[in-house]
């Protein structure tokens, strides 16, 4: 029998900080409290009051495995994953090929069981053809259903009418979906050709895939869902209007719909497009600092509900083409934490909203047994973090495949310690210590 325990810990838990220590055995936490007395052997660590958080829960990564391994591998983006306190997430379908089996879907699970440090999951993708295989995914074990009704890298677009209103009516799983009116950023985007041919500026990328895009999708989604009952999670929420389609008065464990918001647009706006450029251009888009705000509002009034990544890496040489040809998306996994940190040292929300948002919220949403908290019984996934370290992102310190990040040279203050995995202490300042601990995470069905 294995025995750890951390002594010493701030312990940020349920809305709370207790100081106290974890006595942690075969992967679970044992007990929680103040000076606990432990018989047998066991390991002592002194956390010398250092923070303890439940492990970060991502709901939305892009790993690109199968098919796009020069960007990013299971294996590597689950190492900067952990080293940035993430201990689970739930990948997306748009691999080559994508996930639109049930074939393809293990497949994907099977690499992870090898390759993952982490905790693993991987969503379902449709496509305008195929339902029936789609409704034999499994809700035991699969996170949820993804519906680009918007295309991104892949282009996954389900845009039929009868083919959306049969997965929102027939499907008993979670619902995930990308949101972004397909003709409208095609309108907008034949007008910016017109105008600037080859030479679109990335000042534009919020115009092209613009405000109407977002709010015409997401609010279709949202009909359909009140129409069938569907169990829906609108991802990466941009623009203030978006948000008088959520309600924050029932609690989460209760909604029928649900809403994530990502950590670039809480921190990013259009006025960093002149200096990012295509660094920054992801789908849906950066929007404009009001719009931020009013993200920020809406998460700290519960109507959006989880915190997440959209981690999208492109390599580098990729990400040098112009407006046109400069893939989507941005790698932040190693990050999120940490950056949000900054906006607990700034006093935009409390440590305690931000584990709930980041480990509660998942949890919770997707109905994951024994984790993202910090419980007696629960799975050991915990980080631990020094919040006054200051240091500043350096290339040479991501884990990336594609070895870059939007926030290099940014100076952060808190720094991830330890990352605990089902009680393996796999992250240890600075370095990967073990890499076998990833799981395949469990749900509870919806009943
Ligand atoms: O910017 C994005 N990139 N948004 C998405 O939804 C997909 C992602 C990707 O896979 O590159």
């Amino acid at each position: 029998m294995s025995q750890r325990i951390l002594r010493n810990a701030q312990i940020v838990n349920r809305g709370q900080i207790l100081e106290g220590d974890i006595l942690i055995r075969n992967g679970r936490i044992e007990r929680i409290g103040p000076s606990l007395q432990v018989s047998g052997r066991v390991e002592e660590i002194d956390l010398g009051g250092l923070l303890v958080l439940p492990g970060i829960i991502d709901d939305q990564v892009h790993f690109r495995e199968p098919g796009m391994t020069h960007k990013a591998q299971l294996y590597t983006e689950s190492r900067a994953a952990v080293a940035g306190g993430v201990t689970s997430f739930m990948e997306m379908p748009n691999t080559k090929p994508p996930a639109l089996t049930q074939e393809l879907l293990e497949k994907k699970y099977q690499t992870a069981s090898r390759d993952s440090i982490a905790n693993y999951s991987f969503f379902m993708g449709t496509s305008n053809d195929n339902l029936e295989e789609v409704l034999r995914t499994d809700p035991n074990t699969v996170c949820g259903i993804k519906i680009f009704m918007g295309s991104s890298t892949g282009n996954m677009l389900v845009d039929d009418r009868r083919t959306l209103d049969n997965l929102f009516s027939r499907s008993h799983m979670l619902i995930a979906t990308h949101c972004e009116h397909e003709q409208t950023i095609h309108q907008n985007l034949a007008r910016y050709e017109a105008e600037y041919g080859d030479d679109i500026p990335f000042t534009a990328h919020p115009e092209i895939r613009s405000h109407e895009a977002c709010f015409l999708s997401s609010s279709t989604a949202v009909e359909l869902a009140k129409e069938h009952g569907t169990r829906l999670h609108i991802l990466h929420l941009t623009t203030a209007r978006e948000l008088e389609l959520f309600d924050n008065q029932t609690p989460l464990t209760q909604k029928r719909i649900t809403a994530e918001v990502c950590v670039h647009h809480l921190h990013f706006s259009d006025e960093d497009y002149p200096a990012l450029g295509a660094l920054i251009k992801c789908n849906p888009a950066i929007k404009s600092a009001q719009d931020r705000e009013a993200l920020w509002t809406g998460l700290l009034e519960d109507r959006l509900d989880i915190i997440a990544t959209d981690h999208a890496p492109h390599t580098w040489e990729e990400k040098q083409g112009n407006y046109m040809h400069a893939p989507s998306g941005l790698p932040l996994v190693q990050h999120s934490l940490v950056l949000m940190l900054q906006k607990v040292h700034t006093g935009r929300l409390t440590l305690e909203k931000m584990v709930e948002k980041m480990c509660h919220a998942p949890a919770d949403c997707f109905r994951i047994p024994d984790r993202g908290y910090l419980d007696e019984g629960a799975f050991t996934d915990l980080v631990v973090v020094d919040p006054s370290t200051e240091w500043t992102v350096r290339q040479e310190d991501l884990l990336y495949k594609c070895k870059w990040s939007p926030l290099e040279g940014v100076q952060m203050k808190g720094r991830v310690m330890q990352t605990y995995v089902n009680g393996e202490l796999v992250y240890d300042r600075g370095k990967i210590v073990s890499e076998t601990a990833g799981m395949r995470l469990a749900f509870t069905p919806l009943s």
